[in-house]
C-alpha cells in the first residue's frame, strides 16, 4: 500500500479508522489475519481482525454480510462476562470489516495441546467451568457463537479463559449468504444437526464445547479427518471413545457429544457435575445449579434438597453424585431429563408402572435383552429369564435399557431415584420412533429397576443395576408383532 505514496512519504504503520496503528501479525485463519495495532486515540494495544469475503461473493450479499457482522459484534460487544474477549469496535473500510478487539497475550488452547499434549482432567474441567459460563452469557443474550474451537480460546498463565470470534461465523451462516457456498474453515467443530442443515441453538455451542473438552483432555479433534466431507461423516455416526477423561468429566464430555440436540446435557447440568470434578472448593452457586437442574419440576428428592451449600456433608454429596452420574449416563443411553421438561409429565399421558426385579424385588430375575419379549404376563412374583423371539404372542417386549453406574461403584441405592430416572428414560423413548407409531395409542410402558439387593450385589455374584424398559397393551392383551423400529 505504502508503495503507491511513492519514495518521498515516510513509510508509518497502515491506519485503520485514521485511529489504529497495524503493527504485526498475529495469526491468520480462515476469513482473514488477526493484527496488533495500537489504538493511537487510547494509546493501547488492541488486536483486529481483518475479515475479507473470499471472492466471487456477489455485492449484494457482502452488503448482508457487513451488515450482520456489524450487528453481532456489536451486540457480542455488550457481553461483559470475564471469559469473553471484549469486541471495542468494528469498522468497515475500503471493502473490508475490521473487528477491533481486547488483546489476548496468551496462547491458544490449540496450541497449548499442540506444544505439551493433553491437559490434566483438573485444569480441564475449570477451563470448562470458565467456558461455559462464556457461553451461558451469551445464550442469555441471544447470541450463538457458533464457532467454539481449540483456537478460538485462549489460556492464560494465570488459568484465565477466553473465547473469543463470537458471532462472526453466525453473520457467515445466513441463508441469504448460502448460495455463495462458503464454508471457512474445517468443520470439526460443527454440531451434528448443523451439517443436518438445522438451525443452530445454544445446543450445538454444548456440543462443540464437549469436542473441545474431549480435545483437551485427550490431545486430539476427535472428529478431524482428512477431508471434510470424511470429518463431517464422522461426527453424524461416530462416538469418540475416551480414554483420559474420568468420572464426572467424562460424563460432561460424552453428555454434551449426544447427537440429538435435545438429548444432549444442558449448561445447568453441565455445571452442575463440574462441581464433582473440581479440585478446588465448588462455590454454592454450583451446588445450587447442579441441584435444581436435575429436576426442572422441583421435583428434587429428599438426597437433592439436602445437598444444599449449607446443608453439605459428606452424606449428601455422595446422593448428589450419585443423581449426577445417574443423570448423565443416562444421557449417554440417548436420554436426556430435561427432555422431560417439555411434557408437563411422562405418567399423564402413558402407563407408567415401576417394578423392581431381583432378589426381594416385585419381580423375580429379569434376563430379557433389548428387543426380546415375553410370553409371561408383567407381574409380581414373575421371573423372566431369558426372552422369547417376540414371532407368537406375547405380553411385552423390552425397548430400552439403561446402566447407570456399574457395580464396582459404591454409590448408594436409591430406589426412588432410579425409578423417576427410568420413567423419565422409557417415557422419552416411548415417545421416540423407536416405538411404531401404528398402534401406539393403545400401548403403554413400564419401567423395571433393580432391587436394592439387586444393587448391592457384585457383577459376578449376579448382580444387575440395569434399568428396563418394555412395553405392553394397555389393557393387558396379549400383542403379536414386534412394536419397535430398529435403532440406527
Ligand atoms: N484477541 C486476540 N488477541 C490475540 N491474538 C488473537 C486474538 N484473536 C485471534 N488471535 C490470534 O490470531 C489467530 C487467528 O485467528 P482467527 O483468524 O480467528 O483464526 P482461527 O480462530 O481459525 O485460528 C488465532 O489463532 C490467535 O492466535
Ligand atoms: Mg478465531
Amino acid at each position: 500500500m505504502s508503495q503507491e505514496h511513492g519514495p518521498t512519504v515516510a513509510h508509518g504503520p497502515r491506519m485503520v479508522a485514521g485511529r489504529y496503528a497495524i503493527l504485526n501479525e498475529l495469526g491468520r485463519g480462515g476469513m482473514g489475519i488477526v493484527w496488533l495495532a495500537e489504538d493511537t486515540m487510547i494509546g493501547r494495544h488492541v488486536a483486529i481482525k481483518e475479515l475479507h469475503l473470499p471472492e466471487g461473493v456477489p455485492h449484494s450479499e457482502r452488503t448482508t454480510f457487513e451488515q450482520r457482522v456489524l450487528r453481532e459484534a456489536r451486540t457480542a460487544g455488550r457481553l461483559n462476562d470475564p471469559a469473553v474477549v471484549t469486541v471495542f469496535d468494528v469498522v468497515q473500510e475500503s471493502g473490508a470489516t475490521y473487528i477491533v478487539m481486547e488483546l489476548i497475550q496468551a496462547p491458544t488452547l490449540s496450541d497449548v495441546v499442540k506444544e505439551r499434549g493433553p491437559l490434566p482432567a483438573d485444569q480441564v474441567a475449570k477451563v470448562a467451568d470458565q467456558l461455559l459460563s462464556a457461553l451461558e452469557a451469551a445464550h442469555q443474550a441471544g447470541i450463538i457463537h457458533r464457532d467454539v474451537k481449540p483456537s478460538n480460546i485462549m489460556l492464560a498463565a494465570n488459568g484465565r479463559v477466553k473465547l473469543t470470534d463470537f458471532g462472526i461465523a453466525q453473520s457467515l451462516d445466513d441463508p441469504r449468504l448460502t448460495s455463495s457456498g462458503i464454508l471457512i474453515g474445517s468443520p470439526s467443530y460443527m454440531a451434528p444437526e448443523r451439517i443436518r442443515g438445522e438451525e443452530a441453538g445454544a445446543p450445538s455451542d454444548l456440543w462443540a464445547l464437549g469436542a473441545v473438552l474431549f480435545y483437551a483432555v485427550e490431545g486430539y479433534s476427535p472428529f478431524e479427518r482428512a477431508t471434510t466431507a470424511a470429518t463431517m461423516h464422522s461426527i453424524l455416526s461416530e462416538v469418540p471413545y475416551l480414554t483420559r477423561g474420568q468420572g464426572a468429566l467424562a460424563s460432561v464430555i460424552t453428555g454434551l457429544m449426544i447427537n440429538t440436540p435435545q438429548a444432549r446435557l444442558t449448561s445447568g447440568q453441565v455445571r452442575g457435575l463440574l462441581g464433582h470434578v473440581q479440585t478446588g472448593p465448588v462455590t454454592g452457586q454450583t451446588m445450587m445449579n447442579g441441584g435444581t437442574a436435575y429436576f426442572p419440576h422441583g421435583q428434587q428428592t429428599h438426597a437433592l434438597a439436602a445437598a444444599g451449600p449449607k446443608k453439605k456433608s459428606i452424606n449428601s454429596s455422595v446422593a448428589l453424585t450419585l443423581a449426577a452420574v445417574l443423570a448423565v449416563l443416562a444421557g449417554v443411553g440417548g436420554y436426556f431429563l430435561s427432555s422431560a421438561i417439555n411434557t408437563p409429565s411422562s405418567s399423564d399421558t402413558y402407563v407408567a408402572q415401576k417394578f423392581t426385579y431381583g432378589p426381594n424385588g416385585d419381580l423375580g430375575d429379569f434376563g430379557i435383552s433389548d428387543g426380546y419379549c415375553s410370553e409371561s404376563k408383567l407381574q409380581n412374583g414373575t421371573s423372566f429369564d431369558s426372552g422369547d423371539d417376540c414371532k407368537k404372542p406375547f405380553y411385552f417386549q423390552v425397548y430400552g435399557y439403561l446402566e447407570p453406574t456399574n457395580s464396582s461403584n459404591k454409590f448408594t441405592y436409591a430406589g426412588d431415584e432410579l425409578k423417576e430416572l427410568g420413567d423419565r428414560y422409557c417415557a422419552w423413548l416411548f415417545k421416540s420412533e423407536r416405538v411404531k407409531d401404528d398402534i401406539k395409542a393403545s400401548l403403554g410402558y413400564a419401567v423395571i429397576v433393580p432391587s436394592k439387593d439387586n444393587w448391592d450385589t457384585d457383577t459376578s455374584d449376579g448382580g444387575d443395576r440395569t434399568v428396563f424398559c418394555v412395553v405392553l397393551d394397555k389393557s393387558g392383551k396379549l400383542l403379536d408383532e414386534s412394536q419397535i423400529t430398529a435403532r440406527s
